[in-house]
């Protein structure tokens, strides 16, 4: 993306781009309102014929008033197009319907994020996640994860779970490259990698390091799996200096985990790691980089993201730029980091040694 180029909208294109920000918050409602009010499908039902105001009022079983608003909220912000008194759906309506990226951003943003947002410049002025009330009373969203309602959880777990498993079955041929006995995964959450390890390979052993409420969920799903005794489980707050990780590993996996820490936690951890691997071992790192991206729109979609982080997670992390994120590695005592792009939707791996 060249962010040199940005500026050559001409003024009008400039000035109609400045509304869309000013009323971004309900252009985001009315799209989500036109899908969950079932709008949406109902023009898509009809096809390219269309449909009708009369005969949406008559099927979505809402007020004529309510339908028309959102109705002609759907034009301004071209989910619907108007031909001869039919309606009918746009591409992007479309996508706000069904595509899987565009629900799992959007659910996101609204179960989690929204009213969060609206405590944004505190958080940059405190360096807290202000926004974070919204969902409980903790001092990250790590500690509340188990305990966010059903809704929430889902909205949050669909939204990590589509950027790191497009990724994962992306990355074997590299993490099991050296024919690793023992890999240790940090942030290892709901336990999906290393139920994915455990029956890749026929002998691997996985630790799982994470907060204690994951790390119960991670011991619920993996205790079914009929090579469950390959994995073992380490409960710990790898925020608190004092632990160390467990030695003997020979990988150190950690995906979309850094990115939940400031620079300096970053270091921290990696430094801990340096410590508890084997000579010959491996840190490995699957992470989003803004600056990596193919397509202007997933570098957009890190860099709101990080502002989830700024607000909601822990008021002090982000999707970083790769070149910080390298000099941290270095930093920790890292001399060789190897760099594969193109993972998965958008994720990059670092392969690091001593
Ligand atoms: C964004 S999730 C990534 C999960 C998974 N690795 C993936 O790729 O989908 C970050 C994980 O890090 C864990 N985590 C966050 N802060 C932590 C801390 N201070 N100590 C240990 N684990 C932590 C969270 O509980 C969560 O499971």
């Amino acid at each position: 993306m060249d962010y040199f180029k940005i500026d050559e909208k001409n003024a009008l294109e400039a000035k109609i781009y400045a509304q869309q920000i000013a009323f971004a918050p309900i252009v985001f409602q009315a799209a989500r309102t036109l899908r969950n009010l079932g709008i949406l499908a109902i023009i898509k039902a009809e096809g390219r014929s269309g449909i009708s105001f009369e005969k949406i009022v008559e099927k979505a079983n809402l007020s004529t008033y309510g339908v028309r608003v959102l109705i002609e909220a759907g034009l301004g912000i071209q989910l619907i197009t108007l031909n001869e008194d039919k309606y009918k759906l746009t591409l992007a309506g479309f996508y706000i319907m069904n595509d899987d990226m565009t629900t799992a951003n959007l659910d996101f943003v609204h179960d989690i994020c929204y009213k969060g947002m609206f405590d944004l410049e505190n958080s940059i002025v405190t360096g807290k996640p202000t926004g974070l009330k919204e969902l409980g009373a903790w001092k990250t969203i790590y500690e509340g994860l188990s305990s966010l309602t059903e809704q929430q959880k889902e909205s949050w777990f669909k939204f990590d779970h589509y950027y790191s498993d497009y990724s994962f079955d992306a990355v074997f041929k590299h993490v099991f490259k050296n024919n690793p006995k023992r890999i240790l995964d940090i942030g290892g959450n709901t336990g999906k990698w290393a139920l994915k390890c455990i029956n890749y390979s026929d002998t691997v052993h996985m630790g799982l390091v994470d907060l204690p409420g994951q790390l119960k969920m991670a011991q619920e799903n993996i205790k079914k799996d009929k090579n469950a005794e390959r994995v073992s489980f380490y409960e710990m707050n790898i925020l608190d200096e004092s632990n160390k990780l467990p030695k003997e590993y020979d990988v150190i996996w950690m995906s979309q985990f850094l990115d939940c820490f400031s620079e300096d936690e970053i270091v921290s951890i990696l430094k801990r790691c340096h410590e508890a691997l084997n000579e010959n071992g491996e840190v490995i790192i699957l992470e989003h980089f803004w600056d990596r991206q193919k397509f202007e729109v997933s570098a957009f979609c890190l860099q709101m993201t990080s502002l989830y982080f700024t607000n909601i997670a822990n008021g002090n992390s982000q999707m970083y730029h790769s070149d910080l994120f390298k000099k941290l590695v270095k930093q920790a005592g890292f001399n060789s980091i190897e760099e594969i792009d193109g993972i998965g939707v958008s994720s990059s791996l670092l392969i690091c040694k001593k």
